[in-house]
C-alpha cells in the first residue's frame, strides 16, 4: 500500500509486472538477485536470499496507494516519464486498475503541490480513521492476508521533534487537537501501525521517527523502517567514505550537487521540503567519518549539499562531487563524481526489498517486537535508530548487518570474517 502513486510508487509496481511477465530482470534487488554465503569459505554454500528465507514471491504481490491527483498508475507513470511507452503498454492491464484511494494532505506541508484527489474530516484523528478503513477495505477486496504500507510520498516540510511525539496517548491528543506537529505522512503512519501493519519511510519526512510511533510500532507487532531512500548521491557518498576512513585519508572538503527536473525536484525546490532533505543528507559523512575520533583527519570538514530544480532532465538525474581529500604529509588532492542516475530505477528494487523484508519482520517472533528493524538500514540514507544509539552509515557494515540478521533469523554462524579456521 503506498502512499504517492508518483515516480518511485510507478516505477516499482510496473517493474514488477515486467518481472513477472519474463519481460526484465529485477536488477538491483537484494532479495531477487543477492546470494547469502553461509557456513566456511570452503563449505560452497551460497544459497540465494529468496530461497533462503521465506519472502513472499512477486506473483503474491497486489497493490493499491492513495494520491492527490486522480490518475491511475498507467496514467502516473505516463506523466512521471522514467520507463519507456513501449514497456508501460506491456504492463497497462495491471497499472490502469489501480487507481489512487483519496489521500490525506495538507498543503501546509508540501507547499508545492495541490490537487483534487483529498479526503474531508474533522480532525487529523478522523482522517487517520478514513484510511484505516482504506486499509481494511482493501484487505477484504484483494484476499490478501498481510500487508505492508511504503510512504512513497512526497517530502514534506521540516518539523522538529517535540513534546507531542513523546508517547501515544500524546500523540493522540495532537490529532485529536489539529496540532500543526502532526503532518500527513503521520496520518497514515498511525493507521497502518493501529491496523498491525508495518511501515516504511522513503521520504526524509519524520514520520515515524519519533517514540510515540517506536511505542506504537512494537505494541502492535508492526515493524518499522526508514528513512528517505539510499539511492544516488547519497548511496555514492556511503561507498566512497568508509574507503577514505579505512585508509586514514584525510577529508577536507565535500561539495556535492545536483540538477533534478521530476515533480520530486519541483518539490523540494521549496526551502521547507529542501530543509529536510537537506538534514537527511549532511549527517552521513559525520557518523562515517566519526571527526571526533580523528580530528587531524576528519575536524574540518566543509559538507555542502544543493539541490536544483531543473526540468529538462527529468527524473535522470545528474549529481556532482568535489572531493578534497589529503594523504601523507597532509597533501592534498581531489575527487570529481559525475553520476549520470535514474533516480526511480535505483529506488524501485528498494522498494520491493523493503516490501519484502518488512513482511518477513512481521512474521520473524526474533524481529516484529522490536519497533525499528535497524538491519534495513542498507536502504535508507537517515536510519532511524532509538534514542542514545548512533546510526550505521556505512554502506558495508550495512550489508553485513542484513545479511548478518538473515543469517541469525536461520540459526546459522554469523560470519566475522576473521578466517583463522583455513590456516589452522
Ligand atoms: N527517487 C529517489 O531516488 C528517491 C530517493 C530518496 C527519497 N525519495 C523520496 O521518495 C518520495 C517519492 O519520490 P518520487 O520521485 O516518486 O516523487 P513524485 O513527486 O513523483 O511522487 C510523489 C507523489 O506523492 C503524492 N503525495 C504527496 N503528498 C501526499 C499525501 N499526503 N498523500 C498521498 N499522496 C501524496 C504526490 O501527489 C506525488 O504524486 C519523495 O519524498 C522523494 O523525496 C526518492
Amino acid at each position: 500500500m503506498m502512499p504517492g502513486m508518483g515516480a518511485v510508487a510507478t516505477t516499482f509496481v510496473a517493474g514488477v509486472e515486467a518481472v513477472r511477465k519474463g519481460l526484465a530482470k529485477p536488477i538491483g534487488s537484494l532479495t531477487q538477485m543477492g546470494t547469502v554465503r553461509l557456513g566456511k569459505r570452503t563449505d560452497g554454500r551460497s544459497p540465494k536470499i529468496n530461497e533462503f528465507v521465506p519472502l513472499a514471491k512477486l506473483d503474491d504481490l497486489v497493490f493499491t496507494g492513495w494520491d492527490i491527483f486522480e490518475d491511475n498508475m498507467y496514467e502516473a507513470a505516463n506523466k512521471a516519464g522514467v520507463l519507456e511507452k513501449s514497456l508501460l503498454e506491456q504492463v497497462r492491464p495491471l497499472l490502469s486498475e489501480i487507481k489512487p484511494r483519496k489521500a490525506v494532505f495538507d498543503r501546509n506541508y508540501v507547499k508545492r503541490l495541490d490537487g483534487p484527489n483529498v479526503k474531508k474530516g474533522k480532525n487529523k484523528m478522523e482522517l487517520a480513521e478514513q484510511l484505516r478503513q482504506d486499509i481494511r477495505d482493501f484487505k477484504k477486496e484483494s484476499g490478501v492476508e498481510r500487508l505492508v504500507m511504503m510512504w512513497c510520498g512526497s517530502t514534506e516540510t521540516y518539523i522538529e521533534r517535540g513534546p507531542t511525539h513523546e508517547s501515544v496517548a500524546k500523540l493522540e491528543k495532537a490529532m485529536h487537537e489539529n496540532d500543526e506537529s502532526i503532518a500527513p505522512s503521520m496520518c497514515y503512519a498511525y493507521a497502518a501501525l493501529q491496523e498491525g501493519v508495518p511501515f516504511a519511510n522513503g521520504a526524509p519526512n519524520l514520520t515515524v521517527d519519533i517514540p510515540a510511533m517506536w511505542e506504537l510500532s512494537k505494541k502492535n507487532n508492526a515493524p518499522i523502517a526508514g528513512k528517505d531512500f539510499k539511492t544516488g548521491q547519497t548511496l555514492m557518498k556511503t561507498i566512497l567514505a568508509p574507503g577514505f576512513k579505512a585508509r586514514m585519508l584525510g577529508l577536507s572538503g565535500w561539495y556535492s550537487t545536483n540538477i533534478l527536473g521530476n515533480r520530486d525536484g519541483e518539490v523540494l525546490d521549496d526551502p521547507g521540503s529542501f530543509k529536510t532533505k537537506e538534514e537527511s543528507k549532511l549527517s552521513v559523512l559525520e557518523h562515517i567519518l566519526q571527526p571526533e575520533k580523528y580530528p587531524d583527519l576528519y575536524g574540518n570538514i566543509f559538507h555542502k549539499v544543493r539541490i536544483n530544480y531543473y526540468p529538462p532532465r527529468g527524473d535522470n538525474k545528474e549529481g556532482w562531487d568535489n572531493i578534497d581529500i589529503f594523504g601523507w604529509l597532509g597533501y592534498p588532492m581531489q575527487i570529481k563524481v559525475d553520476f549520470l542516475c535514474r533516480d526511480s530505477i535505483l529506488a524501485a528494487p528498494i522498494v520491493l526489498d523493503l516490501v519484502l523484508f518488512l513482511d518477513l519482520a512481521k512474521r520473524s517472533s526474533a524481529l516484529r517486537a522490536l519497533g525499528i528493524q535497524e538491519w534495513l538500514s542498507f536502504y535508507l540514507k537517515s536510519p532511524m535508530t532509538p534514542d542514545g544509539l548512533y546510526p550505521e552509515h556505512d554502506l558495508f557494515i550495512q550489508s553485513m548487518k542484513l545479511k548478518n540478521t538473515l543469517r541469525h533469523l536461520k540459526g546459522e554462524d554469523l560470519i566475522t570474517h576473521l578466517g583463522l579456521e583455513y590456516y589452522d
